[in-house]
């Protein structure tokens, strides 16, 4: 069981807001220039309030990733503007912490040693030793320190990965289908783990996913988009009490409600008398 209570140092977090304004990316074509690459985003404008959790749905291919990475500061738009509280996002930051799919750890180091990589880099690790035990036991991991990642199973590497993201005390974390990998009961744990992690620290958390069970039960707010070129479909809050029920009436009505949408997303609504 993860303690989230106390007054531990890595329960305070100063959470920052995102800011997506007009944001469109045309990725270059492979033959230089000659003809247009793919338009993969078009017009995309939304805010993460400071400390909220969003999740983002949307087929596959409609820039779901390319977003992320663009609020990373790993590739840049091709027009609109994209901020970090007030700061313009012009290349990575570590208040910024960025999740894959694929937990992606170090196959040379232990577990500890995989936590504490981030440390290592910032040349801030001896003063920060002793909140690297603290993040394994926030993520129940403290008896597998000196175990390697292929040693860990699914669950557990994914679990090294958020630590990993979260012991740079990022304002704001990118998570990119991170538990899409896993089978039904250990996501369903996992939600639980990033929804305690995401409690705990106040992060701000922006949440790809291919599963709507997943945005309903997780999100604050769900933004569906389009297929490609990708566009905001809808925004829909979700005003359900946590710990929320999968079978409740209203999760379900909501999981209707969205799939209907993703049906239709990006059609135009001719005929559509609403
Ligand atoms: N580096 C790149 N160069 C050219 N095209 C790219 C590049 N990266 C992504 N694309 C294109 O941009 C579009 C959006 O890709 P992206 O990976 O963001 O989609 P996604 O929504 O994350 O899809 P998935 O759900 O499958 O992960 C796709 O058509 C993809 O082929
Ligand atoms: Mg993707």
């Amino acid at each position: 069981m993860v303690a989230l209570t106390g007054d531990s140092k890595i329960e305070s977090s100063e959470a920052a807001s995102i800011r997506v304004w007009h944001v469109s990316k045309q990725f270059d074509s492979a033959d230089g220039g000659i003809t247009p690459g793919a338009l993969a985003l078009n017009d995309v404008s939304l805010t993460v309030k400071a400390g909220e959790m969003v999740c983002i749905v949307g087929p596959s291919g409609c820039g779901k990733s390319t977003l992320l990475r663009m609020i990373a500061g790993l590739t840049p738009p091709t027009t609109g503007e994209l901020s970090i509280g007030a700061e313009p996002i012009t290349g990575p930051g570590a208040e910024r912490g960025l999740v894959f799919q694929d937990p992606s750890l170090f196959p040379w180091l232990s577990v500890r040693g995989n936590i504490e990589a981030g440390l290592v880099a910032r040349g801030v690790l001896r003063h920060m030793q002793q909140e690297a035990d603290e993040f394994m036991r926030l993520v129940g991991l403290e008896a597998f320190a000196n175990s390697f990642p292929h040693h860990l199973s699914g669950g557990m590497a994914q679990r090294v990965a958020l630590a990993r993201a979260l012991i740079n005390h990022p304002r704001v974390l990118l998570l990119d289908e991170p538990l899409g990998a896993l089978d039904a009961f250990t996501r369903m744990r996992m939600q639980d783990e990033v929804l305690r992690l995401w409690r705990a620290r106040g992060t701000t958390m922006l949440f790809v996913t291919h599963d709507i069970d997943e945005a309903i039960y997780m999100s604050d707010r769900i933004i569906i988009m389009t297929p490609r070129p990708g566009r905001i479909e809808q925004i829909i809050s979700v005003e359900l009490d946590r710990p929320r029920d999968r079978g409740s009436d209203e999760f379900l009505h909501l999981r209707g409600q969205i799939l209907e949408t993703m049906h239709f997303a990006g059609q135009p609504l001719a005929g559509n008398t609403h």
